[in-house]
This record gives structure tokens, C-alpha cells and sequence, in this order.
């Protein structure tokens, strides 16, 4: 059985990283038209590093929550029975990886690297960015910048995703709000390929509609158990 995973915000919610639309969430505090688009970065680099330096400051202080954990030993679970997952997420956090998740694929972007609009190479940064930072790769100052995703600029790795999508026989999508697209998208798109859909969040989603079975609840318990249950189905029985 393969098993295509689709996760956002929510599941790290319990990590303690925002999400951004419920009613704490990133973007009904702050304006993502002024913190995550080129045109806020061409205009205003340093709010926008401040921005950012303070999220990847959150994020080196979290950990994982049992959501990822969840994930990742399904990932070798399914592994070990000739079957695969492919999570895709939206966050640019590193929580599924740091849970042991050896496949994650970013279509947003990761908030631990930065990439050099000079010479176009993504490495690995943890430290605060700032507008006269030197590209550690070509040594051009002032060419950094987070290695995200923001709005007007096409998400990473849509071919790999749209192969996966297309080579799958579960979707499931965890803790995302289904209101950005391409990744709102996705559903329907499993939905007319007819694939089963299944979705896991703390409250119907805007696509609930589109979705076979839901599950509600907060991920760490939700996810967990919906991974306890689909390594029973695909258990042989002795
Ligand atoms: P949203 O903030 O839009 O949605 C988060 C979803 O998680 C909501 O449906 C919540 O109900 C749910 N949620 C909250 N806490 C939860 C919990 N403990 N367990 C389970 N679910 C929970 O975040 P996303 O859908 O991820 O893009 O947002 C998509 C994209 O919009 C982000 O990747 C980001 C943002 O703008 C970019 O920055 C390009």
C-alpha cells in the first residue's frame, strides 16, 4: 500500500510553532503581504530577515511531537512491507525530519537553509540572516535569503509530487487548513484519479467535503492513532 501524506501547520501546532490562520495563527498578526513576498523582501530586507530570524529562533527551541514520531515510524513500517510513504509538507520547519522521517519532501521551502540569489546555491543556515551576509558558496554579500516559498513564487518540487500523487492508493492530508494552493489542490486531484482520501485536523478543513473518512482531534493523538491503525490493515495476519 503506498501512502501519500500531505501535512501543514497544525501538525506542529503542539511543537509550539504557529499556524497562520487560526485565531492566534502568523497571519492574523502579521501581514504576509509585507513578510513573505519578493516584493516585501526587494523593499524591506531587514523587517523581513527580522521576521524570519525569529521564527528559525522558535523552531531550533522545539521538538517534535508524538504527530511526527507517528509519521516516521510509519514511514519504516511501511518500508519493511514493500509499500511507501511519501510525506510531503508544507511546513519549512525540520520536526519530521528531527522525528526520524528519511524521505520528506518541502514544496514550501526550509527555514534552516538559505539560498543565494547570486548564484542561485541553497546550504544549510541556522544562524540569524541579515542583508550584508556573504553567500558562504560564491562569497557575494548582501545575496541571502531564506530558503522559502512566498507568495507569487511556485512551489518546490511539484513534478516529484505529482508523480506521487499519481502512484498512490491512499491520500491523506494532517493539520492544513486546505485554503493555499497547489497543495489545496491535491485532494481533488486524488479524488478524480480515485484514489481514497482521508483527512486528520483539529476542525473540518475547507475541502472537508472532498474527504472518504476524517479524523478530529489535536494531531499528537490523532495522527497517532490513525498510524496504530493502518499498520494493523496492512499487517499480514499470522
Ligand atoms: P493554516 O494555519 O492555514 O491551517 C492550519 C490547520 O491546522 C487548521 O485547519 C487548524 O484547524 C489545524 N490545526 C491547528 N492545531 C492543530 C492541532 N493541534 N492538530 C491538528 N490540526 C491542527 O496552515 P496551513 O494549511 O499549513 O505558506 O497553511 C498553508 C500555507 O499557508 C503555509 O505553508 C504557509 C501559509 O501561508 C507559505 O508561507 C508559502
Amino acid at each position: 500500500m503506498n501512502i501519500f501524506v500531505l501535512t501543514g501547520a497544525g501538525v506542529s501546532a503542539e511543537s509550539g510553532l504557529g499556524t497562520f490562520r487560526d485565531k492566534t495563527g502568523l497571519w492574523t498578526r502579521f501581514d504576509p503581504m509585507k513578510l513573505a513576498t519578493p516584493g516585501a523582501f526587494a523593499l524591506n530586507p531587514d523587517e523581513v530577515h527580522t521576521f524570519y530570524n525569529l521564527r528559525r529562533r522558535n523552531l531550533l527551541e522545539a521538538s517534535p511531537n508524538p504527530a511526527h514520531v507517528a509519521l516516521a515510524r510509519l514511514e519504516a513500517e511501511l518500508g519493511k512491507r514493500k509499500s511507501r510513504l511519501f510525506l510531503v509538507t508544507q511546513n519549512i520547519d525540520d520536526l519530521h525530519e528531527r522525528a526520524g522521517s528519511q524521505c520528506v519532501t518541502h514544496m514550501h521551502g526550509e527555514l534552516l537553509k538559505a539560498r543565494c540569489t547570486a548564484c542561485d546555491a541553497v546550504g544549510s543556515y541556522i544562524d540569524d540572516l541579515g542583508v550584508d551576509d556573504r553567500c558562504p558558496h560564491c562569497g557575494q554579500p548582501g545575496s541571502l535569503r531564506p530558503h522559502v516559498v512566498w507568495f507569487g513564487e511556485y512551489p518546490l518540487h511539484m513534478a516529484t509530487i505529482d508523480e506521487a500523487l499519481q502512484n498512490t492508493d491512499l491520500f491523506v492530508s494532517i493539520g492544513t487548513s486546505g485554503s493555499v494552493y497547489p497543495a489545496a489542490g491535491f485532494v481533488k486531484q486524488a479524488k478524480d484519479q480515485g484514489i481514497r482520501t482521508c483527512e486528520i485536523n483539529l476542525e473540518p478543513s475547507d475541502n472537508a467535503a472532498l474527504f472518504d473518512e476524517a479524523y478530529y482531534g489535536p494531531a499528537s493523538q490523532a495522527v497517532a492513532d490513525w498510524v496504530e491503525k493502518i499498520i494493523e490493515v496492512v499487517t499480514p495476519a499470522r
